[in-house]
């Protein structure tokens, strides 16, 4: 026997384990394409607190049956705890649960142990029962051991049969049951214990002569006794243990009350929830303590939130890493990124896969990051896309900074250094790289690498058209009084800038028939002329400083 068992059996050193885990039926009361035991709870699929349940026994064998939807539940099974010793057995067709069992006879074969039965829809069944249960078989000395509760309302369940000296006789399942079966309150919790001798003839026995046709599993009750095998059962001290999972409205019941124990654990931790009946926790979060959580929020996956941390409220966070002192304001999406310690987020922030931010960086309202790992202190407050972008840090991203990180093929990356300051509305066109301690000017549209300490600017010059909305309003609104006011005449006053394009038109249209009838190959002086004349009225000119990297070679 393995000596790393979280929970002690007296078998140790005896009899060797093995448990046996039913997962292969679709689950018909579900209502679903989706198997039972892959549907969530606590944000896991059933199938794992079983698995989990089972591997704290350290059973010398860990079987599980699988059939309906075969690959997908192999595959929850593995990505839930170390699979390395699961044998899975395929039940090609759903005949029952002693069908089932009937699957593993080959893996059992001339094993001269116990075998523990679980169904794979019980999640809340703990290892410490299972274990005190195996303890209890091995101490009765019987060759079949049941685990049975009374539930007030018993419905759905196999009723224990009990003699007039009150010893087990069978299990009665409901669709067979008479009228005065009904009423036993105690019922079959499906979890069993076993000789795998009597296991394997015992199911090797049974037939399908019941309501469903099928194979139970629970008809190894009437055989062992026939044969006179000794039988021992145990009642569950607390029953909502091994309450199985058969409908929708059930899954549901046990989520809300699942939440609410996991909320109250994190309370008893020193957690604060401002409205624990509205907080999602899932089964895997950790949380440290003088951590205040407020409304609507969600944390999902093996996500852990530090110590002293504040969440507003309407958060959805996954797969996250919070350290400490980490505040979240109202509406922020978080899945699977890392966040330091003193980081502010939000209102309406959102981190995708991959993002890391350092100790003390904000993130502010509307900006958006995936795989950025921004350096401690660095700020984005307002209106950005971050994607794959490493930046230093205490930078300053400003408003409405996006990099633009995906070409239509792939995606490509921007590294931003140290103390930079990106203006306002800057385009970062990756591949591209802004060196520490450079300035990019507001409304650039970054091509190309920024060299350290430079100052990156790319702008049209600005033009101010004088007049022109006076104008504008005149010719829109068609209305002869307005036309009066802004000239007596009926035809409306021409801009200045409008006359000075039609010369312009005019003299491009001379010259080009000049070139077409052979004229003279000088440019025409009237050409420049209007163009000098143009800078010295309608537009005032706007001295734009040269990019710095235009001037110098860039640096790396
Ligand atoms: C079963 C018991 C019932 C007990 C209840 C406890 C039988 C006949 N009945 O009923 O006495 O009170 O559990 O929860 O055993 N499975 C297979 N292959 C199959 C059929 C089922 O692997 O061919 C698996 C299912 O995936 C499930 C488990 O066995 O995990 C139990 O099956 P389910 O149909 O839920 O049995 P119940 O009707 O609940
Ligand atoms: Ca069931």
């Amino acid at each position: 026997m393995s000596a790393d068992r979280v929970v002690a059996l007296p078998g140790d050193g005896g009899r060797p384990l093995a448990v046996l885990v039913l997962a292969a039926g679709l689950g018909t009361r579900m209502r679903s394409a989706t198997a039972k035991v892959l549907h969530r709870l606590g944000d896991r699929p059933l199938i794992a607190y079983v698995l989990d349940a089972a591997r704290k026994l350290s059973p010398d064998r860990l079987i599980v049956i699988v059939g309906h939807q075969a690959e997908e539940v192999e595959a929850a099974c593995k990505s839930h705890g170390d699979c390395g010793r699961i044998c899975f057995v395929h039940q090609a067709e759903q005949r029952g649960t002693g069908h089932a069992v009937r699957c593993a006879a080959p893996e059992l074969a001339g094993f001269g142990g116990d075998v523990l039965i679980i169904y794979g829809d019980v999640p809340t069944l703990r290892a410490e029962t299972l274990a005190s249960f195996v303890q209890g078989h091995a101490k009765s000395g019987a060759a079949l051991s049941l685990l049975t509760a009374c539930f007030r309302d018993p419905t759905g369940y196999g009723r224990i049969v009990r003699g007039t000296s009150g010893e087990i006789e069978r299990i009665v399942e409901e669709r067979d049951a008479t009228p005065d079966e009904e009423q036993i309150q105690e019922i079959n919790a499906g979890i069993y214990c076993v000789a795998a001798e009597l296991l394997l003839e015992a199911v090797g026995s049974i037939a399908t002569d019941n309501a469903q046709g099928e194979y139970y599993l629970t008809d190894i009750v009437s055989v062992a006794r026939r044969q006179g095998s000794r039988l021992w059962s145990c009642g569950i001290e607390d029953p909502a243990e091994v309450r199985g999972i058969n409908t929708r409205a059930e899954l549901a019941g046990m989520e809300a009350r699942m939440r609410k124990s996991i909320v109250e654990k994190w309370m008893a931790a020193g957690v604060t929830f401002e409205d624990p009946a509205t907080v999602y926790v899932g089964a895997d979060v950790k949380i440290g303590r003088d951590t205040t959580i407020g409304p609507n929020t969600h944390l999902r996956g093996a996500t852990v939130i530090g110590e002293g941390c504040r969440i507003d409220g309407s958060a959805y966070i996954e797969g996250a890493r919070l350290g400490a002192r980490v505040h979240l304001k109202f509406g922020v999406v978080i899945t699977d990124s890392t966040i330091g310690n003193d980081v502010q987020m939000g209102p309406f922030a959102h981190l995708r896969p991959g993002t890391d931010l350092a100790r003390g960086v904000h993130i502010g309202n509307f900006v958006e990051a995936k795989k950025a790992k921004l350096g401690p202190g660095t700020k984005a407050n307002h209106l950005s896309y971050l994607g794959d972008v490493t930046v230093g840090e205490n930078t300053n991203i400003g408003a409405g900074t996006i990099t633009c990180n995906y070409d239509g093929f792939r995606k490509h990356p921007t590294v931003i250094g140290d103390r930079v300051q990106i203006g306002s509305d800057t385009q970062l066109v990756a591949p591209v790289e802004v060196g520490s301690d450079a300035y990019v000017g507001a409304g650039t549209t970054v091509t190309h690498a920024v060299p350290p300490g430079a100052l990156a600017v790319s702008r049209t010059p600005q033009r101010n058209i004088e007049g022109w909305v006076a104008r504008r309003r005149v010719r829109e609104s068609g209305d002869g009084a307005a036309k009066a006011a802004a000239g007596a005449s009926d035809k409306l006053p021409r801009s200045p800038a409008k006359t000075r394009a039609r010369q312009r038109l005019r003299v491009v249209g001379r010259s080009k028939r000049r070139r077409l009838v052979g004229g003279p190959a000088q440019e025409p002086a009237s050409k420049a002329a209007p163009r000098r004349k143009r800078t010295q009225r309608g537009v005032a000119r706007v001295r734009v400083a040269r990019p710095a990297s235009s001037r110098r070679p860039t640096r790396r």
